[in-house]
């Protein structure tokens, strides 16, 4: 795959323009911003100008026009991004690329392979245990599609630019968040393609001010089409969380999401099952709604960890619903424990484990 990436570089390289009365290259003025290779597929984006627009066009046709006939490569799709700067007046060469993530110990993403099943209420419980075991924690939502977090914070202000001019995340209980739905109105209607999704999920990795972070959790877009698929790929993730509920059809979509990470080399972490049983909060007595152990039985099945159950709890819903999660309001309560105990195995399993005695030193 780096080949076929080798040789789209080299052929974009091919294409000489004048920047200020000099002649370079594309790559060079490093007009490209991304180029992502999965299944026979790329996608080539290329930093805009919204001001110069047609001379951008003109470039995205000649891109097109050198990408032709690359053997192993079916399908190819240039886009173009917006950036507030002029690359082609500007020497960008200070630009930083993965600079911003260096500052993180471990990326995790949290995934599921359909929507609807506690994948953002899960990841933002998740965050905060792990915060509350001692170490420092931020939360990406990568779901551009039905970004939730800004919801389930109660939070919508707009990020404030840095000097530096990166943007820097929302502060909340203690925890740094970043999310599409801070950016863009909720009524506004995104049609995202795959390109676009990869650009803004890298923008909100690298040009975030994440500061110095021992977990970035990432709620990640449910399924596992091509654009999860790319994204499992670009993000440098340490592993994976899959949430499911226990009953068939959700474990047959959580399989797929697993299956996903292992193509990618990125180590499972475990399955956490959530709404596993219902407690009646008059009568007290269990009932397993949808079903009985499923996902423990599939952890065991696929040979993956099984990080815990989380119950159906009317709790869980109306602290989401008010912006609060459950952890942040109820620490004490036995839903809030099972999500410390599941946040335990997760660090336990990650490279930041013993750190929570000094959390703030950065482990190279
Ligand atoms: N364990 C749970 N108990 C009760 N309600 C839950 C639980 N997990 C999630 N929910 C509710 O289910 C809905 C979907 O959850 P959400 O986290 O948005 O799912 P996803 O991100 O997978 O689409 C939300 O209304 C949420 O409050
Ligand atoms: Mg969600």
């Amino acid at each position: 795959m780096s080949q076929i990436r080798d040789l789209i570089i080299d052929r974009i390289k091919s294409i000489i323009i004048n920047v200020d009365g000099c002649k370079s290259n594309v790559i060079d003025e490093k007009l490209v911003d991304d180029i992502v290779v999965a299944n026979r597929k790329a996608f080539i984006s290329i930093r805009a100008d919204k001001s110069n627009i047609e001379k951008y066009k003109q470039l995205k046709i000649k891109v097109e026009k050198v990408l032709e006939n690359i053997d192993d490569l079916d399908s190819f799709s240039v886009t173009l991004t917006s950036h507030e700067d002029n690359p082609l007046s500007k020497n960008q060469s200070n630009k930083s690329t993965k600079k911003g993530i260096d500052s993180i110990s471990n990326i995790i993403a949290v995934a599921s392979g359909k929507g609807g099943v506690g994948k953002s209420t899960t990841s933002i419980n998740l965050a905060l245990a792990i915060k509350n075991l001692g170490y420092n924690v931020g939360i990406l939502d990568a779901d551009i599609y039905g970004p939730s977090i800004p919801k389930l914070v109660g939070e919508n202000k707009k990020p404030k630019v840095s000097n530096q001019g990166k943007i820097l995340p929302i502060i909340k209980y203690n925890i740094s968040i970043m999310s599409i739905g801070f950016l863009i109105s909720e009524d506004t209607p995104m049609i995202w393609r795959g390109p676009m999704v990869i650009s803004a999920i890298n923008q909100m990795l690298n040009d975030v001010d994440w500061g110095v972070l021992d977990f970035l959790i990432v709620d990640m877009p449910p399924g596992t089409g091509d654009v999860q698929l790319t994204m499992a790929q670009k993000v440098p993730m340490s592993g994976a969380v899959i949430i499911s509920t226990p009953q068939d059809l959700a474990l047959i979509d959580a399989k797929k999401g697993l299956e996903m990470f292992k193509k990618v080399n990125v180590p499972i972490i475990g399955i956490i099952e959530n709404m596993s049983t219902f407690i009646c909060p008059h009568c007290k007595e269990e009932t397993y709604i949808f079903g009985k152990e499923g996902a423990e039985f599939e952890a065991k099945r696929q040979n993956v960890d099984f990080l815990g159950g989380i119950p159906l709890e009317v709790a869980i819903r109306e602290t989401s619903d008010a912006g609060e999660p459950i952890l942040s309001c109820y620490p004490e309560a036995s839903v809030s424990k099972s999500f410390l105990s599941i946040a335990q195995k997760v660090v336990n399993k990650s490279d930041a484990k013993g750190k929570s005695n000094n959390p703030n030193l950065i482990i190279q």
